[in-house]
């Protein structure tokens, strides 16, 4: 979906015009992906606007920028703290969050600690990530060609911009293919994740998910998922899955901010357990649906509030 152009992005403690929002071609994080980033998503709810887990992404954020050695300007409670202000001045009641810290404009060395670190924070309205119908029937994925990054290469728990020039692979390559999405194998030959989501396998009435390190990244939903089904008492393990799993599993589901929970209906052709959306994703889909559009109650604390005038957030 095309952006509307409109609104005000953060940059460096200021709101500037989203026409404004540009930095030098020079810039290191342009040549050499030098930049760490968040997805976020603010949800209308009766009670007012909320931002999920806002908490939980900065710190990954700051996580991922210490990885790269990038010593952020701003606090975990001043970014939280900008987040908000800037979905108030833009005035959605819901949207997508992205804060960016980044390798600004200085030297072009591959050495990136010459150069500046700066930030920013968009937010735009962004609907349903792989199709309207994808949350109730479900998506046709494939096996990716391509593997995760190996172990000692790129840090899979950093979220940095330069780790997604190979999930660009496995998505042009999956669509290109005529699918929705693809996923990714560890270089071991195990099930990593999607493209830009996390990946749930059932049977026999358990769940599974890759562990850490498979080369995924530490997904937010990943971990939200996990305490909604302990909630609904499921049985869930995180462990290695090997490939053919995906075919014999009775339901998979991709979760991550941009998917939310999406079934996946076949891999690679091969219909997963009925070919439609399973009663446990169904299940754990309308808990978390429910949960962060406030028709249950936040138990976990998931939600920030946003004041509709510039005031501190509230959880
Ligand atoms: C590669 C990758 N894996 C998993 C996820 C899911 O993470 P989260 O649930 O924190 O959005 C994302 C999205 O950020 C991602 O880009």
């Amino acid at each position: 979906m095309a952006f509307s152009g409109t609104g005000t992005i953060w940059m460096n403690g200021t709101l500037v015009e989203w026409k404004d929002a540009t930095i030098h071609i020079a810039s290191h994080v342009i040549h050499y992906g030098s930049g760490v980033f968040e997805g976020a998503r603010v949800y209308s709810t009766p009670k007012g606007s909320a931002i999920l887990r806002l908490d939980a992404h900065i710190s990954r954020l700051l996580a991922s920028a210490k990885i790269n050695r990038m010593d952020s300007p701003y606090t975990q409670q001043q970014l939280e703290q900008a987040v908000v202000s800037t979905v108030q001045a833009n005035g959605f009641k819901a949207c997508y969050i992205r804060p960016l810290i980044y390798r600004g404009y200085n030297t072009l060395g591959v050495n990136p600690l010459p150069c500046p670190v700066d930030v920013a924070i968009m937010v735009w309205e962004w609907g349903t990530y792989l199709g309207a119908d994808a949350l109730e029937k479900g998506v046709d994925v494939c096996v990716s060609s391509w593997n995760r990054m190996a172990p000692n290469t790129f840090p899979s728990l950093a979220k940095t911009t330069g780790n997604y020039a190979n999930a660009s692979l496995i998505r042009m390559e999956a669509e290109t293919n005529g699918y929705a999405e693809g996923i990714a194998l560890d270089t071991f030959g195990y099930v990593s994740e999607g493209s830009g989501e996390n990946i749930f396998v059932v049977r026999n009435g358990a769940l599974h998910t890759p562990p850490l390190s498979a080369s995924i990244l530490p997904g937010i939903t990943r971990e939200m998922v996990m305490q909604v089904a302990q909630d609904l008492g499921y049985r869930v393990t995180q462990e290695n899955i090997p490939r053919e799993m995906l075919y014999i599993a009775d339901e998979v589901f991709f979760v991550g901010t941009a998917v939310e929970i999406t079934p996946v209906r076949s891999v690679d052709r091969i219909k997963v357990g009925t070919g439609r959306r399973g009663p446990i994703t169904e299940a754990i889909q309308r808990r978390f649906l429910g949960t962060i559009s406030g028709e249950f109650p936040d138990t976990h604390a998931w939600l920030t509030y946003v004041p509709e005038s510039v005031a501190a957030p509230t959880r």
